[in-house]
């Protein structure tokens, strides 16, 4: 992941310069979306000039909906689609990407199928793009209602990386979804094989009595151990691409924005669903000469 950071900074950089001049943005659609999607398409291998046609489908597939499994089913179809002359390419032609080095693994001995490709390539795009959305969108909006945070990480930016951790845990946002597989009882609750059960993540990390005042953001925690990517086998398998893909935006906001402040002609919005979702993330800032 270290090999992709110096491209990540770039990108982020790119993404920042291009609203600075500004005064204000929507840090949702201006920035936060935009930026794993192009590191998407760089990781998978895809022309960074499908952008536009794969925000789209962000927003498609993302977008809050009720609990129809062919809608669904649709909608990710849609995504294996945009990807599937992509993955019969690299078939052909390895390149330096990931669809590439999918292809080459074994599963158990058994060759990769196109079935396999097109599931992997899917569970990538569902896990690794709307997840650093909204955990930019809650860590910025966290930094924008907390001035004095700024001031204390652009005085001291080696503090980042713990305060991305702490901002992970402070608005931990992913809801996973399991199915019972056999009749039981968990905490006094009975469960039936069938049911569906939401692991409310959020209630893991702001429980108090793993972590005193568990509201409060602070930097001198000292249980630091959270959940926000989820616990056990299923732990996320792109922590530490998240970790570079948040700490990479954070830096550069703070180093190139002087403070940003919530814009109060437009409140943030949310959503919920399988995450708790930062929908638009209005932000103002002082140019050069005026003051908020
Ligand atoms: C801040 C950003 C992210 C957060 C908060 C996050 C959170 C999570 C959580 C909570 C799970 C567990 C889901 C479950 O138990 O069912 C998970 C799984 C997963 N994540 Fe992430 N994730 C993030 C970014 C990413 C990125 C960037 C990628 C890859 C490009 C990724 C790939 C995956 C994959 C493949 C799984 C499934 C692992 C499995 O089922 O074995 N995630 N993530």
């Amino acid at each position: 992941m270290m090999t992709l950071k110096g491209d990540i900074d770039a990108l982020a950089e790119s993404l920042v310069a291009s609203i600075a001049e500004q005064g204000r943005c929507d840090f949702i659609s201006a920035v936060a979306e935009q930026f794993p999607v192009r590191v998407f398409l760089k990781m998978m291998g895809l022309p960074q000039e499908r952008l536009p046609e794969f925000r789209g489908l962000v927003r498609e597939v993302f977008a809050p909906r009720g609990n129809d499994p062919l809608e669904m089913g649709l909608r990710l179809r849609k995504v294996a689609d945009a990807m599937l002359d992509v993955i019969h390419a690299r078939r052909e032609a390895p390149q330096d990407d990931l669809i590439s080095q999918l292809w080459a693994l074994e599963i158990d001995g058994e060759p990769m199928t196109i079935i396999l490709m097109e599931d992997y390539s899917v569970l990538l795009f569902l896990a690794g793009l709307d997840t650093v959305i909204n955990a930019i969108g809650h860590g910025i909006r966290h930094l924008a209602m907390h001035p004095q945070l700024q001031a204390e990480l652009r005085a001291n930016p080696r503090l980042i990386p713990k305060a991305g951790e702490e901002l992970l845990r402070r608005y931990t946002f992913v809801i996973p979804m399991r199915r019972v597989t056999r009749d039981l009882e968990l905490g006094g609750v009975a469960m039936k094989t069938g049911d569906i059960v939401h692991s409310f993540l959020p209630a893991g990390d702001l429980d108090g009595a793993e972590f005193p005042e568990p509201n409060l953001f602070s930097l001198l925690r000292a249980n630091r151990a959270h959940v926000a990517f989820g616990a056990g086998p299923h732990r996320c398998l792109g922590m530490h691409l998240a970790r570079i893909e948040l700490q990479s935006p954070y830096r550069l906001v703070l180093e190139m924005l002087p403070e940003f402040r919530l814009d109060p002609e437009y409140p943030a919005h949310f959503h919920a669903g399988n995450l708790l979702a930062v929908a638009s993330l209005h932000l103002r800032w002082a140019l050069e000469g005026d003051c908020l």
